[in-house]
């Protein structure tokens, strides 16, 4: 008998036929106000998950009491509470590297949005405003030559070291747990202490993963100690920095400005003051959001709940002790 599993998320029709031909696949749309209540009713009896975007919390999980996988259509699993789903003997899989490129060029067009004003120039024209050639008051900074410093020295930290020192002529500082020498090598990158980073980085670039440990991670006093004309830059988590200590730094200018893909609230809500803030350039969480890798992101999820519902290890297990 085919096991069943329920998907969360949609899928390309090679996928879901792919899927289709070796399990029993319940689609649930968890969107708008009844989506929980929709999973709720589908999950007892599923033996496996297939989503992203959403709090596994252990009232779902206790309803779903055959579950074998989570397989996550992301990398991050901050979702997850991965120590619960381990004593349930619950296997977790994400999907790493093949979105590290992609997420690697958001951060990149972050910093260039944020360092050549794009987005607020582009308005500026749009808006009719550009009668007479430009002035200092719409200038911006350059990126190339200056220092780029990488919070998180993981695949995404080394793709954008790779960008800044071989693209643009960029001295790379990183701070992480452990220095890299590999990667020191390769960028003739730096590890240093998070202070001396934020104190030294024109572009401050946060890539860690969310946990108890990077919660918060940026604040008052971290952001006092950017200078002046720095740009801070977020593609990891909203919740790695103290999003009202940033408005407050913003809007005093006390850093030049932030490139903005994730948020303590998804999605934005419209009254958000980073709205309000010409230096902000805020994105709709679009790190890996291209066709080529959210596709390439679900065929990995696929892949790993496949093996592990046919009792194999899956390529990309995140909690190797629940593996049964
Ligand atoms: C991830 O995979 O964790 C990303 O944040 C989703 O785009």
């Amino acid at each position: 008998m085919k096991k069943r599993i329920v998907l969360y998320k949609r899928l390309s029709d090679t996928l879901m036929a792919r899927l289709q031909q070796q399990v029993d696949v319940t689609w649930v749309d968890t969107a708008g106000p009844d989506g929980l209540a929709r999973l709720r009713d589908a999950l007892p009896g599923a033996q496996g998950l297939l989503g992203a975007s959403l709090r596994l919390d252990s009232g779902l999980l206790d309803l779903a009491p055959q579950l074998e996988v989570v397989a996550s259509v992301s990398v991050g699993v901050d979702n997850y509470d991965i120590a619960d789903l381990t004593r349930r003997g619950v296997m977790l899989t994400n999907t790493p590297d093949v979105l590290t490129e992609t997420t690697a060029d958001t951060g990149f067009a972050l910093i260039l949005a944020s360092a050549r004003r794009v987005v607020e120039l582009a308005g500026w024209v749009r808006d009719g405003q550009w009668q007479a050639n430009l002035g200092p008051a719409h200038f911006g900074t350059d990126v190339h030559g200056k220092t780029l410093g990488i919070i998180g020295m993981g695949r995404i930290g080394e793709a954008l070291a790779r960008r800044g020192a071989a693209g643009f002529g960029m001295r790379v500082l990183y701070h992480s747990p452990r220095a890299k020498p590999a990667v020191e090598a390769r960028y003739d990158a730096r590890h240093c202490s998070l202070d001396d980073l934020l104190q030294q980085a024109d572009f401050v670039c946060l890539t860690v993963p969310l946990s108890a440990a990077t919660e918060g991670l940026i604040g008052a006093r971290e952001l006092a100690l950017m200078k002046p004309e720095a740009m801070l830059v977020n593609i990891a988590r909203g919740r790695v920095v103290d999003e009202a200590a940033l408005i407050e730094a913003l809007r005093e200018k006390r850093i030049r400005g932030a490139g903005l893909d994730v948020f303590v609230q998804e999605p934005l809500p419209s009254d958000s003051p980073l709205l309000q803030l010409d230096n902000v350039v805020a994105t709709p969480h679009i790190g890996s959001a291209t066709h080529d890798t959210r596709e390439a992101m679900a065929r990995c999820a696929v892949d790993n709940l496949l093996s592990a519902l046919a009792g194999e290890r899956p390529a990309n297990l995140v909690n190797p002790t629940a593996g049964r």
